[in-house]
């Protein structure tokens, strides 16, 4: 059984589809789940207590301590207990709130005190669901690390047609048992170094030439080599993002320090991903003051900066190296060269010609080549392009 031994912490809140909240009960007992079940004060509105108490096999928790005999409800040890916090259904007030650290009922102080993984079912109208707060909150969650099974297109509650129907139950059982299984940590023990977000080069104390990377690609690839085990070094330029959990971040500014810090990080991996945009020319003055206007133009000469990916694909030796291409036109024939020239294992294209794919989206339209070929991607969030670059990491590695 997938889920054999396993503890689940699974909450409802306030929604019509608490009822399938029954179902997706049983589902996790019957893949053999110890199930415990804490509600909101709205879920009971929904579901009873009494039905997942019968199905869960254990009192369901709902206030911070029994009025009848004044026993505490931990929140704390609830959270130890877990190995998966569940939220199914995840209205758009409990994730609002779960974002803002609020914590004015036991779901949410438990959540808050959780280490396990948690993931959430969100359930709500398709106006709640669409609108810029909601998008935020998840946006918020997400990268802290919380998973998001993905709601479906339908018919909702109101009547109304669109996203924001809860995942089936059997769909939010195999989602948890992959947030769960091995694979997760299947890059024990390696050692990664990822380089994202722009390099800045200084031309005074006010100006520099730095470009449009936000980084998030970088930042999902650390995420995802995380999640699967591998102890991740995060060599940052410039970016607004928080660090994914469980993740070393050392920040650097141009692309000398990004250099430096690749080669010293670089002796004790097994790997990198070189997924930053580093500048290939820096000025080779830097002015200590501010430059004044003339009456004339300016001419600022630069000089070219090191290629990190190529001098670690220099002395790689048995470690693996992924390259990014970044191309605007004849894509392949320069992703080809890259790949050879820097001594890549494969190299990660995307063209700033594919729609959803760039600078700032949340998607990505990539295509991994190799020596022995390529495989193109379809259009995914960054996210998923990251677990299937990930993935490919993996069968090098092993
Ligand atoms: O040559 P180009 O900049 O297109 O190569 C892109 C790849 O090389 C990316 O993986 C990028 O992170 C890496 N790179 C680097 N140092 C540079 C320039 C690019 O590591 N100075």
């Amino acid at each position: 059984m997938s889920l054999s031994g396993r503890h689940i912490l699974l909450g409802i809140t306030g929604s019509i589809a608490a009822y399938k909240a029954a179902v997706l009960c049983r589902l996790l007992k019957g893949a053999g789940a110890d199930v415990r079940v804490v509600m909101t004060p709205l879920a009971k509105q929904f579901i009873t207590p009494l039905t997942m108490a019968t199905l869960s096999k254990h009192p369901i928790l709902v206030e911070f301590f029994n009025p009848e005999n004044g026993e505490w409800n931990s929140h704390v040890s609830l959270g130890e207990w877990a190995d998966c916090m569940l939220i199914a259904p995840a209205t758009a007030n409990t994730l609002a709130k779960m974002a803002h650290g609020i914590a004015d009922n036991l779901l949410l102080t438990t959540y808050l005190s959780a280490r396990c993984p948690v993931a959430v079912a969100p359930a709500m109208d398709l106006d709640m669901y669409a609108h810029t707060a909601t998008q935020t909150n998840l946006q918020t969650l997400r990268e802290r690390g919380v998973a998001i099974v993905e709601p479906a297109e339908g018919e909702l509650a109101s009547g109304l047609m669109g996203k924001g129907r809860m995942a089936e139950p059997a769909e939010i059982l195999s989602f948890v048992e992959d947030l769960l299984s091995e694979k997760k940590k299947s890059l024990q023990g390696k050692r990664m170094i990822v380089t994202a977000g722009a390099t800045i080069e200084a031309i005074d104390p006010v100006r520099f030439i730095s470009n449009h990377s936000t980084g998030k690609m970088g930042y999902a690839l650390a995420d995802a080599l995380a999640r699967r085990g591998a102890e991740v070094t995060l060599i940052s330029g410039r970016t607004t993002l928080p660090t994914p959990p469980s993740v070393r971040r050392i920040d650097v500014t141009s692309a000398l320090q990004m250099y430096e810090t690749a080669l010293r990080e670089f002796d004790a991996a097994d790997g990198a991903v070189m997924c930053a945009a580093v500048a290939d020319y820096t000025p080779e003055e830097v002015s200590p003051i501010k430059l004044k206007k003339g009456e004339g133009d300016m001419v600022i000469r630069l000089k070219r900066t090191h290629d990190i990916a190529a001098e670690l694909g220099a002395r790689k030796g048995a470690r693996m190296l992924v390259g990014f291409a970044l191309e605007t036109d004849h894509e392949e024939a320069h992703a080809e060269e890259k790949l050879a020239r820097k001594n890549f294992d494969f190299i990660v294209l995307n063209s700033l010609r594919d729609a959803g794919a760039g600078f700032g989206v949340d998607t990505n339209k990539v295509t991994l080549i190799d020596r022995n070929g390529r495989q193109e991607l379809p259009l995914l969030s960054k996210r998923e392009t990251a677990e299937r670059i990930v993935d490919k990491i993996e069968t090098i590695l092993k």
